[in-house]
């Protein structure tokens, strides 16, 4: 039955409203990736995303870290591919439409993101000549069907990257201008095949999602898939806890960046987060101004205004998504929490941040309350789908 739980104010239910996930609609396009949205494309990226053979030692796939079973990640304070990484899997589910990807917000677009890992030496340490050699080897119809014909690269070397190991380097160096622009191409449509797939992952609506229906619609059945602990808790997350000044819109992220006070791990130099990948995503060849991207120059606003010199963004965090969160241990950008109780101790404490400046205020929030918040982040879990 509806009580005075379920009253809330015409500002807080804007929010509520605002927050619910979408039920149904096509991932948003991205001008920088005229596949984002084709089915082909996702076919396609839903293959490349579990093939191992990119990988140096043809053991290691997106699907590695990103397990299909474990809500697109793997479980780890530190991901492991070829070596040990200094950040936390992130889940993918949703990410389309994000203006900027990974916990620093170094790349600009899905695509741009989804080759990175290939080249990185701690994940697939894979080579951007390798991966034009696996694509023309096993999937040149598809491929050639959605991006036109693959580049002649029989006589071209196995293994060339400008961020592989010397030798790697000094053949990519050793190919002419024209070839590595046609190797990058490629390189960059393996990036949008795989964009494509990831745009197919949602969130299905959570209990939350279907208490603000009952707040919309009185039904009273739906009012009460929410028990009062989680009610308390949402009151909290909407006022007192001040969650919702970051944790907003249908993803319970405002995907933007944010130093809450983390501490690093232990042994492990400061992060510098935002700060450091501002000058990263500006000169990156893959960025949405770049050669490789479809949108016209005046589309790829986030890019033109982006932000270069606010100290606030020295070990700020991209905010994470809080759909499914109680299902994905550990938290926090290395992983530094195991528990949802851990992360609220750390919310109730505020503590200074140990480079750059915290933006947590000091809210006293009680066992309780911590407890009520806890209750409600439970009530964020619902299905994965593939749309
Ligand atoms: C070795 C484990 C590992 C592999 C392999 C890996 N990832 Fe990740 N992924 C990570 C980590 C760690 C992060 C966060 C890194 C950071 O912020 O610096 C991440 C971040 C991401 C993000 C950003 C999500 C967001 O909200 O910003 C996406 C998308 C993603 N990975 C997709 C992929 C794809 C596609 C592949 C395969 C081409 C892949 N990953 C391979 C570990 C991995
Ligand atoms: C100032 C913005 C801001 C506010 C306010 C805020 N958060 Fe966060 N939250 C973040 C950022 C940024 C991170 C990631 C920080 C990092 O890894 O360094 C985060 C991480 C989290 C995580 C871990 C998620 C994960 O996948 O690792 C949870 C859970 C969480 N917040 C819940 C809450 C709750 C509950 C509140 C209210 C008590 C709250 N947040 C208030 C920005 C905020």
């Amino acid at each position: 039955m509806a009580d005075t739980s379920d009253r809330w104010s015409t500002d807080e239910l804007a929010l509520l409203k605002s927050m619910r996930v979408p039920s149904g609609t096509p991932a948003k396009a991205d001008p920088s990736n005229r596949v984002a949205t084709s089915v082909n494309a996702a076919q396609l990226g839903k293959r490349l995303f579990a093939d191992p053979r990119f990988s140096r030692n043809g053991a290691i796939a997106c699907a590695s870290c990103h397990a299909v079973d474990r809500q697109f990640e793997d479980g780890r304070p530190l991901a492991i591919g070829l070596g040990t990484g200094v950040r936390r899997t992130m889940p993918v589910v949703g990410v389309a439409g994000s203006p900027w990807l990974f916990w620093d917000g170094r790349k600009d677009s899905v695509w741009s993101q989804a080759i990175g890992p290939i080249e990185d030496h701690n994940e697939h340490a894979g080579t951007r000549l390798r991966a034009a050699h696996v694509l023309a080897e096993h999937y040149r119809g598809e491929y050639e069907s959605l991006f036109g014909p693959l580049p002649n690269l029989s006589a071209l070397p196995r293994d060339a990257g400008p961020l592989g190991t010397d030798i790697e380097k000094a053949a990519w160096r050793a190919l002419d201008e024209r070839t590595r622009t046609d190797v990058s191409r490629v390189f960059a449509n393996l990036g949008k095949a795989i964009a494509a797939y990831e745009a197919t992952l949602q969130y299905g609506p959570s209990n939350f999602d279907t208490y603000v229906e009952g707040v919309l619609t009185g039904d009273p059945g739906k009012l009460a898939v929410l028990s009062a602990v989680e009610k308390a808790g949402l009151r909290l997350f909407m006022s007192k806890g001040q969650c919702v000044t970051c944790h907003t819109g249908p993803m319970l992220s405002d995907r933007q960046f944010h130093n809450i006070g983390v501490p690093p791990r232990s042994g492990v130099a400061s992060d510098t987060g935002r700060a450091a990948a501002v000058d990263k995503v500006l000169r990156d060849e893959f960025n949405c101004m770049g050669p490789f991207s479809d949108a016209r120059p005046e589309q790829c606003e986030e890019l033109q205004f982006i932000s270069t010199d606010d100290p606030q963004m020295l070990a700020a965090f991209k905010t994470p998504s809080l759909r499914n969160v109680a299902l994905r241990p550990p938290y926090m950008h290395a992983g530094q929490f195991a528990s949802l109780e851990a992360v609220m101790r750390h919310y109730a404490d505020a503590p200074a941040a140990a480079i750059g400046h915290s933006e947590l205020k000091k809210i006293a929030l009680s066992d309780e309350e911590q407890r009520q918040l806890v209750a409600l982040l439970g009530a964020f879990s619902g299905p994965i789908v593939e749309r």
